[in-house]
């Protein structure tokens, strides 16, 4: 297990956002996390990226304990996430946005790239290089010069996605990255991870489309109110009677 997250606990106030919640993520693969509106995925994330910090409960990652880390030292460790509710820089243009991520995990010192050092402008044209193919790599490579805001919301989310891919994560963590999308787009991200994957990252992915999930994950988390419904394979957790009656009623399909 390339994560292991067990008796992840978090109160908000009174009110129990994640309640003894344990899974492990397998090296090398795409695991799904899902649940209704509210289930707890996305603080989740917010506590395996360091962001939000665990009312009890431990995580390890590779072995290394990291549940009390900020969020600096779990992306130093490789753990890149994307947002539900997406966080660019607007006004900056699409390259400069995943140069930004490149520098999250920068091992050079700030000031001899500030000072322009010839060393350090060696470095700077190569996260150039490497975040334009970063670019390329999610569809948008003629949008590189193009300020974040002109971007259509699904060019956003494949954005959001390419910034996090700057820091060669070997974890990623994915918060909705197809919502809103259309279909042909969505594919196209679908591809993506699935090329990310067979390259040996490990991703989480949270996402309500349930076919696109089914379709892209080997194993399957079902939070509910906090809890673990179950986690299995998709053909098993979509068969589970608890799973259903969570959803039910709900027929997504790919938009
Ligand atoms: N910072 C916070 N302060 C107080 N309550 C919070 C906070 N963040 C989340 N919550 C609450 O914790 C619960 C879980 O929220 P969370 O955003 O993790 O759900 P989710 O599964 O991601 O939902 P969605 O599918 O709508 O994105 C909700 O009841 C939410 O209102
Ligand atoms: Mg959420």
């Amino acid at each position: 297990m390339l994560l292991e997250i067990n008796q992840i606990t978090r109160y908000f106030g009174g009110l129990c956002a994640l309640a003894h919640v344990s899974f492990g993520i397998e090296s090398g693969s795409v695991h799904g996390l899902i649940g209704p509106n509210g289930a707890g995925k996305t603080t989740l994330i917010n506590i395996l990226s360091g962001i939000t910090p665990a009312t009890s409960g431990n995580l390890r990652l590779g072995g290394r304990q990291i549940e009390t880390f900020p969020a600096h030292k779990v992306a130093a460790l490789g753990v890149a996430r994307t947002f539900q509710n997406i966080r660019l820089f607007p006004a900056l243009t699409c390259l400069e946005n995943v140069i930004a991520g490149q520098h999250l995990v920068a091992s050079r010192p700030l000031l001899p790239r500030l000072m322009c050092l010839p060393g350090a402008r060696r470095q700077e044209e190569t996260y150039q290089k490497q975040s334009l193919e970063i670019l390329v790599r999610v569809g948008l490579g003629d949008r590189a010069n193009l300020p974040a805001q002109h971007l259509s919301y699904g060019e956003r989310r494949r954005l959001e996605i390419a910034r996090a891919l700057a820091s060669r994560p070997r974890l990623l963590l994915l918060d909705e990255p197809v919502a809103g999308m259309r279909r042909q787009e969505m594919l196209g991200v679908a591809e993506l991870i699935r090329s990310l994957a067979n390259e040996g990252m490990t991703i989480l992915l949270i996402e309500h489309n349930m076919a696109f999930v089914m379709e892209l994950c080997s194993q399957i988390t079902v939070l509910n109110f906090g809890s673990v419904i179950t986690t299995g394979r998709p053909a098993d957790v979509g068969m589970h009677p608890e799973v259903i009656e969570a959803y039910l009623g709900k027929t997504d399909h790919y938009a």
